[in-house]
């Protein structure tokens, strides 16, 4: 479960931002467990997290990841991007940005090359430009080894958004697998797991 700390302050910023937070309180441990399993943790050298609201799979990641990879979390709320940066490990460096200018802010840290990213978007509700833009800039980053999951709900993938948004995750990636639906999570999610071609 996440920490009940969070849990006021996410509710709180769902509220003022119902669209882009996409959801009402934060993501449950297992969907973490769904984005970054079966995926060899060790050795990384930099991660991305794409919409890491107050943290609760940047806590995850912090803890899975050795000591050494670097761990970025991009967080288009500022509100969530504040609480992050106090509340995370000194590894993580928050950006408070957009992940549509995700090739910028790893220009601007001086990152080539990233080895993951991990994402609980609220892909549907962003303008299709800003989900190409997004997955073009995934795609440039990531290593030819690198490996990009993301959560997608349940509910969204069957509407013709969630399909069109899969589709373009397919022809972004050409690999791109369900793994694990968690349903004991608000709203009920799957994992992506996408593998460039
Ligand atoms: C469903 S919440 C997930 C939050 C957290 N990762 C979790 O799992 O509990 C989606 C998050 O994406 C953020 N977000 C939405 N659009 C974004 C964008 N374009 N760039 C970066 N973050 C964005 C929202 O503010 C929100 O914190």
């Amino acid at each position: 479960m996440s920490r009940s700390w969070d849990l006021v302050p996410f509710v709180l910023g769902s509220l003022r931002k119902p669209l882009s937070t996409g959801a009402f309180v934060p993501s449950t441990r297992r969907c973490g467990q769904a984005l970054l399993g079966g995926e060899a943790l060790d050795g990384l050298g930099a991660v991305v997290e794409l919409g890491a609201g107050t943290g609760a799979i940047t806590r995850q990641l912090d803890a899975a990841l050795t000591p050494t990879a670097r761990l970025l979390a991009v967080e288009v709320n500022d509100g969530f991007a504040a609480r992050l940066r106090r509340t995370s490990s000194p590894r993580v460096e928050v950006v408070a940005g957009s992940a549509v200018d995700l090739s910028r802010i790893l220009d601007d840290l001086d990152v080539e090359r990233v080895d993951a990213v991990v994402s609980a978007l609220p892909w549907t509700v962003m303008p299709p430009p800003d989900q190409r833009a997004v997955l073009a800039a995934v795609a440039k980053a990531l290593h030819p080894q690198g490996w990009f999951a993301t959560l997608l709900s349940v509910h969204r993938a069957r509407t013709e958004a969630g399909r069109e948004f899969l589709a373009l995750l397919t022809d972004t990636f050409g690999d791109v697998r369900p793994r694990g639906t968690v349903w004991a999570n608000m709203p009920p999610v799957t994992a992506y797991h996408c593998h460039p071609r």
